[in-house]
């Protein structure tokens, strides 16, 4: 076995990143944006292979991770989304899939419903593991290229006003971005049903890490409270909407109850206020408001190949090294 301490191979959760390793993507991911440019050429990962192991639907995750490789220079091989077409349908466990891929490979990519699925690869595979979504747990690329896209939109991140409205409960995507934007320093308010807070191991997770700075986060749970009125008088720099992960919940009917509580309109935003959304959406944000200068998400998707692309080279450089 390998000893990996020292330096990052694996991405599977906000709170192991090191606020240099993340500074680190984002100053590849500067550079990613110009090799995808045609402006600067990039071949180091030549001819190496990615695998994309998706047990979950997704289009811009898995599409933008394809591409990023590509871009790259290396090659991708995914992993038959229908589980009806692969081994586990007989019955083949998870364990005996990943390490045979891991075997193909030289860099994998997972997407799981289960929380851990991607911590318990790093483990027993041999090359960096990416986790593209573990469950309702975390989903660390996505945040980082939140920040990157916020960083580039705002100029920093550092005492920004941040809400993040929603499924708070069940969205990886939120759990993520709250560790990344405490370690920033970000002034954050949480904006949910009640039924779907942010969990309090999260908050106090990010409150333990930072637990020398002042971190600010403050929580709105009200359903009833008139939620326009509170963004109204926000004045955020940022909105991130989630979807109400309707997936996640065991009873259809508190689904039902809760599938439309948020609805942001042009009329409540500021002028600078950007608005921010991992996609896909529902009806959290009205489409007048994708062509005005206010809407980041396809920003936002678009950051997703240079950001991935820097991950997999950082990855990939710290295990080639680390190897030697
Ligand atoms: C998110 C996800 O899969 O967690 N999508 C994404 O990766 N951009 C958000 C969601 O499904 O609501």
């Amino acid at each position: 076995m390998f000893l990996y301490s020292f330096k990052m191979h694996n991405l599977i959760s906000m709170q192991d990143i090191k606020k240099k390793d993340a500074e680190e993507i984002f100053h590849r991911a500067k550079f990613m944006e110009n090799v995808c440019n045609f402006k600067a050429g990039y071949d180091k990962w030549n001819g190496k292979i990615l695998v994309n192991l998706f047990f979950e639907p997704s289009t811009r995750t898995r599409m933008s991770f394809e591409i990023a490789m590509l871009r790259l220079k290396g090659r991708v091989s995914n992993f038959a989304e229908k589980l009806s077409l692969t081994s586990l349908e007989k019955g083949e466990n998870l364990t005996d899939t990943i390490r045979t891929i891991d075997s193909y490979c030289d860099i994998l990519v997972i997407r799981s419903p289960k929380a851990g699925t991607a911590k318990y690869a790093s483990e027993i595979a041999e090359h960096p593991i990416i986790n593209a979504g573990d469950g309702s747990n975390q989903h660390p690329t996505q945040a980082l290229l939140d920040i990157y896209t916020i960083k580039k939109l705002k100029g920093k991140i550092s005492g920004l006003n941040i809400a993040l409205i929603g499924d708070l409960k069940f969205g990886r995507t939120v759990h993520s971005l709250l560790y990344g934007l405490a370690m920033f320093n970000a002034s954050i308010t949480l904006i949910s049903p009640n039924d779907l807070r942010m969990p309090s191991f999260i908050i106090d997770g990010v409150k333990n890490i930072n637990k020398n700075e002042n971190i600010r986060i403050k929580e709105i749970y009200d359903k009833d409270k008139d939620i326009n009125k509170t963004i109204k008088e926000g004045n955020f720099d940022v909105i991130y909407l989630t979807r109400i992960q309707k997936e996640r919940f065991a009873d259809i009917e508190e689904y039902e109850d809760v599938k439309d509580t948020y609805k942001i309109t042009k009329s409540i935003i500021s002028d600078n206020t950007i608005v921010m959304h991992p996609l896909p959406r529902l009806n959290e944000i009205d489409r007048e408001i994708d062509n005005t200068k206010n809407a980041a998400y396809f920003a936002q998707a678009k950051n997703g190949v240079p950001v991935r692309m820097a991950i997999i080279d950082y990855l990939m450089e710290n295990f080639y090294k680390d190897r030697k």
